[in-house]
């Protein structure tokens, strides 16, 4: 039997945080396989990443919203004789406004993109992370925590990712692996541009973050077993606050802070 490639499959790495936990992951001696639809940026980090650290980086552009494209990365794994052992499901994408205004299928493919594809992945590989010792780091957000008017529906996706891993990683928890929900506040990514949160108040109100320093806090709070890692010393409070704040108050200063639409 020939012996399988154990990998770090990290998605949405062609930037942004992505890019960012593809360095933390290689700086630990993994091979990885990175995914995302621009080629041209993946082939430029790979070289970088294979002359920098002493891994095998390997590359997959796919558009992972697409029909089957879960199906399509996985031959791709098995044709290649990889087995993954870290499975980390970061590409995702946020559209600001109401949802009344906002494209119907922009928005239904977010679900596509940030909830069935982070789902199926997550439920395609367990075994796999499972017998690997590897584990499973989803990227949520600090939204995930409260209702997201003017982002609704970029809210409820990263809801769902909170709330399944949390449950997967209780599920799992007397296996030895490692299940994180990683919840980043305001980062500096094309996030921002391609979403048009940048508009809005929040990222002058509430304190932005680097990619860099959100992957390296990320990877520690995963490489620690920590199952909800919220990043940077202004967003921890959140998930205490949240829980204080009557829920209707909370949805007016979301609404404030995410409206571009006054
Ligand atoms: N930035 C923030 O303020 C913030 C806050 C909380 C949570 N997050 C979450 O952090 C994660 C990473 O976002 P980021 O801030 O690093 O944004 P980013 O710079 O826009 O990166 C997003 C990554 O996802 C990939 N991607 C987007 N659509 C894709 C698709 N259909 N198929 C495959 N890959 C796709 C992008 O690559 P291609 O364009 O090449 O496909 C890119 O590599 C997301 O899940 C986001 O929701 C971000």
């Amino acid at each position: 039997m020939t012996e399988q490639k154990l990998i770090t499959l990290i998605t949405g790495a062609s930037g942004g945080i992505g890019e960012y936990l593809a360095y933390q992951f290689a700086a630990q001696g993994e091979d990885l396989l990175l995914v995302a639809r621009s080629e041209d940026k993946l082939q430029k980090l790979s070289a970088k990443i294979e002359a920098r650290y002493k891994v095998k980086v390997a590359i997959f552009t796919l558009d992972l919203s697409a029909q089957n494209a879960c199906d399509r990365l996985d031959k791709y794994v098995n044709d290649n004789g990889f087995s993954v052992k870290h499975l980390v499901n970061n590409a995702g994408f946020g559209l600001n406004g109401s949802m009344a205004k906002l494209d119907s299928d922009e928005q239904l493919n977010m679900i596509d993109l940030n909830v069935r594809a982070l789902a199926d992945l997550s439920l395609r590989y367990l075994a796999d992370v499972t017998k690997n010792a590897g584990g499973i780091m989803n990227v949520a957000s600090t939204i995930s925590f409260m209702a997201a008017p003017y982002m609704g529906v970029y809210g409820a996706t990263k809801a769902f990712v909170l709330s399944f891993t949390e449950a997967l990683a209780q599920e799992n928890v007397n296996k030895n692996i490692k299940i994180s929900a990683i919840c980043p506040g305001p980062t500096k990514t094309g996030f921002g541009v391609r979403s048009h949160i940048d508009r809005s108040d929040l990222f002058d109100y509430v304190p932005t973050m680097s990619a860099e320093e959100v992957a390296k806090i990320a990877f520690q709070g995963y490489m620690r077993g920590q199952v909800i890692v919220v990043t940077g010393i202004s967003n921890k409070p959140l998930p205490y606050l949240v829980r204080l704040t009557p829920r209707w108050m909370l949805r007016k200063i979301a609404s404030r802070l995410m409206s571009t639409e006054r």
